[in-house]
């Protein structure tokens, strides 16, 4: 039976959990307490980024997930991103990718994705990401927020498909032409902000279908996306919110239902590359990690 457990297989063969728990905005603190929340609840994946500033929170919830529920590192599938002041030549990756295991208390991590496309550097960087890959602390490798032109500059350079494409993904954004383009070419999307950072929680079309299911709102848009056979990580930094979350797996929506959520699509991006830049070496964040500074010091 479908579950938390439930993988798909990369396109290296690696299998990666369907389901996790997603940490941006959230300090050192609160995400060691809701990364621990999720493993002990069922949780196997965990994404987290450089960029978010609380790797250090994130590998303190997993070794004390992993001592409360009596799993094995190897049962989890841990995903962080190469930040976008830190992409380079290999050194530079390396060097990056080396800080961040320490933070995280890892010798190893399951998926290593490039943050954003940094347009004078993606190419190159993602060389060092394939060499640091071979070398054989990352199980995977992919990227994130790469649209479909810079995603073919990409495939025209790299040794290695990248295993998964993650991107903002929800009701009201659904990047039909990205998905289509990955996954003719064997990445698998992953949806960030799976909620639409809150916002479609209250969508009207979505509280009817809650009412009619007898769901929350966030369960009947997760549900969706599991339809969708996207790969979902979802934040919440409340623990009943995170077990509610995870309670999608003894219902499912009706094809008309799904037709209905898909209908909402109005390829409203939250964020994207002109808004913040984040594509530009000086744009936005390049050189700010810890947006969420620590408020329980
Ligand atoms: P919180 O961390 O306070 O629970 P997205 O993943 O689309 O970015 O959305 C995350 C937002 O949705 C967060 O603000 C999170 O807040 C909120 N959220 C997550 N799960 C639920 C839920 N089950 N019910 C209500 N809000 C939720």
């Amino acid at each position: 039976m479908d579950g938390l457990h439930s993988t798909i297989t990369l396109n290296n063969g690696v299998k990666m959990p369907r389901f996790g728990l997603g940490v941006w905005k959230t300090d050192n603190h609160t995400s060691r307490d809701s990364v621990a929340t999720a493993i002990r609840n069922g949780y196997l994946g965990i994404d987290t980024a450089r960029q978010y500033g609380n790797e250090q929170g994130t590998g303190a919830g997993i070794k004390l997930g992993l001592e409360q529920s009596g799993l094995k590192r190897s049962d989890l599938f841990v995903t962080t991103k190469l930040y976008n002041g830190e992409q380079g030549d290999y050194d530079q990756v390396s060097r990056a990718f080396e800080n961040q295991l320490k933070d995280l208390g890892l010798d190893y991590v399951d998926l290593y994705l490039m943050h954003w496309p940094v347009d004078k550097t993606y190419l190159e960087s993602y060389h060092a990401m394939e060499r640091l890959y071979r070398e054989g602390k990352i199980r995977a490798i992919g990227v994130s927020n790469f649209d479909n032109d810079r995603m073919k500059n990409l495939l025209d350079e790299a040794e290695i498909v990248p295993a998964v494409n993650q991107m903002e993904f929800n009701p009201t954004n659904q990047e039909h032409e990205i998905l289509e383009f990955d996954r003719s070419h064997k990445i698998e999307m992953t949806a960030w902000s799976p909620l639409g950072g809150g916002a479609s929680l209250t969508n009207p079309v979505i509280e009817t279908l809650a009412k009619k299911y007898g769901r929350s709102t966030a369960q009947i848009i997760l549900r969706w996306e599991w339809q969708r056979n996207i790969i979902t990580v979802v934040k919440s930094t409340h623990g009943k919110r995170i077990i509610q979350n995870s309670q999608i797996f003894n219902f499912s929506l009706s094809a008309e239902d799904v037709q209905q959520i898909n209908k909402l699509d109005q390829g409203k991006r939250a964020l994207w590359y002109d808004d913040f830049q984040w594509h530009n070496p000086k744009g936005a964040f390049a050189n700010s990690i810890a947006q969420w500074s620590d408020t329980k010091k």
